[in-house]
């Protein structure tokens, strides 16, 4: 049950029926942030498939599936929220149509019993740096949309998110003392989990999203995608980014090597959002 505020009374939550419908303003929506909610709607509303993962990975502890399941469904209230204003801003797109495209053509792997990363705590670094990319992304769109509507549900989702990023922080300090993963360890994860930033997920869900059944051209969808998708960052959402990117990677959070890579993660992004770059 919603109350006044959106909130479900039992959980606490906010809900997607409790938010502002009645103050959408689709003249107010930016055509390219439109583009980039219907793709993201598509990658979170597929949560449910990382919790069976999660799930295996974590088969004996079942308080961290409980936790991962419950995580889910959050995560796929976040692809409802984004799917129903897309179609509410755009009449002429289908959000479960999308869904189907996007499912047809990418498949995770939930068929295992250990971690892609190496270890429980490698999977839970990797989580983290997810969670830090998707908070610092709805923040970035919440800061840039002009929509009100929109602006809710990317600040309510941001921290959602972070909340998330603290879950399973909280999760690794326990399974860092299990499995004993080094700093190098957690670092080569962060680093390889930002890299597949850049792989297909994205790119194949801003394709499924935009371009109905036409055929894939992965170099096409990816820059198509980045170009908006990194255009809406500035200086401090990559500056708070860094930070969680090295907690999680057992890094101080703050001083030289945070504003260089802050600095650093900045310039790149402006450079494939084709923008000039700062002084
Ligand atoms: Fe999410
Ligand atoms: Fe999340």
């Amino acid at each position: 049950m919603a109350d006044v505020n959106g909130t479900d009374s039992r959980t606490g939550h906010w809900t997607v029926a409790g938010l502002p419908w009645d103050k959408l303003d689709p003249a107010k929506v930016n055509p390219d942030i439109l583009k980039l909610i219907k793709a993201a709607a598509l990658v979170e509303y597929n949560g449910d498939s990382y919790a069976d993962y999660l799930c295996n990975v974590f088969a004996d502890n079942a308080e961290f599936c409980q936790t991962a399941r419950q995580w889910a469904v959050e995560e796929v209230q976040h692809g409802e929220a984004l799917g129903a204003w897309a179609e509410r801003v755009d009449p002429s797109w289908n959000f479960q149509a999308a869904v189907a495209r996007f499912r047809e053509g990418y498949k995770i792997n939930i068929d295992v019993s250990q971690s892609v990363r190496g270890s429980r705590a490698g999977e839970l670094v990797a989580r983290c740096i997810v969670e830090t990319g998707t908070s610092s992304y709805y923040t970035a769109l919440a800061d840039a949309t002009e929509e009100p509507v929109l602006k809710q549900i990317c600040r309510h989702i941001a921290a959602d998110e972070f909340r998330h990023y603290k879950l399973f922080y909280d999760y690794l300090g326990e399974y860092l003392v299990k499995e004993r993963l080094g700093k190098f360890g957690r670092l080569r994860v962060s680093l390889s989990r930002i890299n597949e930033t850049e792989d297909d997920e994205l790119s194949f869900a801003y394709h499924a999203a935009n371009n109905g059944d036409a055929p894939y051209h992965r170099e096409t969808a990816f820059e198509n995608y980045v170009r908006r998708a990194y255009s809406y960052y500035r200086p401090h959402h990559l500056d708070r980014m860094v930070a969680m990117v090295l907690k999680a990677s057992g890094l101080k959070p703050q001083g030289w090597l945070h504003d260089f890579a802050a600095r650093y993660a900045y310039k790149r992004m402006k450079k494939k959002a084709g923008e000039p770059l700062p002084a």
